[in-house]
């Protein structure tokens, strides 16, 4: 039996919605082999974990009486989580605080969506404590996030894409008729965006300098980096996962968003289904599976695959396109997709479970990997050196 961590929550304007990943990856965890340890990141940062914390209910009551905060040391190799203890009976009955271990992990599964957990940061200290996790690794975490440096990248392998610039905030301040003019250049309609964000916060359309003025000063409350996008006026949008590790991979069913006006926005995405039961990214009003001839779906799934090896994507990422007549673009990659896009999956005859312990397999399977590599050098560096003296 595997104790595995899964992390949800976060410091993220998505953070509900990872509660709801959590938990359905927490329920549908293959319990014969894995033990669940929920890891709850609060909106301030802080990790709780306890039994309380695998039922909805304590989130909607936000009741975390019976909850313990617990922490990771940092420390490479040392896979305990832990907590501090109180006890009293001290001296004059003083209360005294001790470290304890709180569980032993064997994996951590992200289930963390948008900043501070899907964008690297998270795998970062994960790989600080070298302990296996699901999902893909520091920096495509971080470049999947940042919607301006997935588009470098996946220009550089001719991966077609909208045009685009993008600018900073403080230069929106400095000078905002320059990024103006250099917006209508490119020519209305435009999509303007936080570069890095998610779920659809903080993005507009703009028909005219009116409405950009507005969508910048929004994006620009997101984050330091804003994107403007030329639109597809009236797209198709369709999405397609990709599930596995370096050349081993698996392609979802493709899935066809409908119902939304102008772009799929939160509600459309998370609060329309809810309406019907459904719960997460499965409730959002979609054709699954999307109709698409032969060739479309051919081009598409290889446009998925090309995206996430672009990026050296592990684990499960959601690819999302904007399709217009014949024209297919990539809008842009989830590397943590909400629900781990487990529906996709189902269409095509993988459950739910299966794809948990598949992830949790690609998770191991990773960090085997990553263990053959070397990160100690034996050099004479520092007998050579004489503190404080310029190495020639
Ligand atoms: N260039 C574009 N043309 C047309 N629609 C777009 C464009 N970019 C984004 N959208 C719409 O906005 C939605 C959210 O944009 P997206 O880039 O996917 O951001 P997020 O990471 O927040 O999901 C898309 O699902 C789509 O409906
Ligand atoms: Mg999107």
């Amino acid at each position: 039996m595997e104790n595995i961590a899964v992390a949800f929550g976060g410091r993220s304007v998505e953070h509900e919605v990872s509660i709801i990943t959590g938990m359905q990856i927490m329920e549908n965890m293959d319990k014969s082999k894995y033990n669940p340890i929920p890891v709850y990141v609060t909106k301030e940062g802080r990790f709780l974990s306890g039994e309380s914390l695998k039922n909805i209910g304590t989130f909607k009551r936000k009741d975390f009486s019976n909850a313990k905060e617990v922490f990771f040391k940092g420390f490479a190799n040392d896979k305990n989580l832990y907590t501090i203890e109180s006890k009293k009976g001290g001296l004059f009955g003083s209360k005294s605080a001790s470290m304890e271990v709180y569980e032993k992990i064997d994996v951590v599964f992200p289930a963390l969506h948008g900043t501070n957990g899907e964008d690297g940061t998270f795998q970062g200290l994960l790989e600080m404590v070298n302990i296996p996790y699901a999902g893909c690794g520091v920096m495509s975490a971080a470049v999947g996030m940042d919607k301006v440096t997935m588009k470098e990248v996946f220009k550089s392998h001719n991966i077609p894409m909208t045009d685009y610039f993008y600018f900073y905030r403080n230069q929106w301040k400095k000078n905002p008729e320059n990024i103006l003019n250099t917006a209508e250049e490119m020519g209305y309609n435009f999509f303007v965006k936080p570069a890095n964000l998610g779920s659809s916060i903080g993005i507009s359309k703009a028909r005219n300098r009116e409405e950009l003025v507005r969508a910048i000063d929004v994006a620009a409350n997101y984050d330091s980096k804003i994107i403007i996008e030329k639109a597809v006026d009236n797209p198709r949008e369709i999405n397609v996962a990709v599930l596995g590790y370096e050349d081993e991979l698996r392609i979802s069913a493709c899935e066809e968003p409908i119902g939304w006006k102008e772009l799929l926005s939160y509600e459309d995405k998370y609060i329309q289904g809810s309406k019907s039961g459904k719960v997460g990214m499965k409730g959002q009003k979609k054709k699954l599976p999307a109709e698409l001839d032969e060739n479309m779906q051919k081009h598409i799934e290889n446009l998925a695959i090309m995206s996430f090896n672009a990026i050296d994507a592990a684990g499960v990422a959601r690819i999302d396109f904007l399709v217009d007549g014949e024209k297919v673009y990539v809008n842009e990659i989830n590397t943590l997709p909400g629900s781990i896009s487990f529906y996709l999956f189902e269409e095509k005859g993988l459950k739910f479970t299966q794809l948990i312990t598949d992830l949790i397999e690609i998770a191991h399977k990773k960090y085997k990997n990553n263990l053959e590599n070397i990160t100690s050098y034996d050099s004479d560096l520092l007998k050579k050196t004489t503190y404080g003296v310029k190495i020639q």
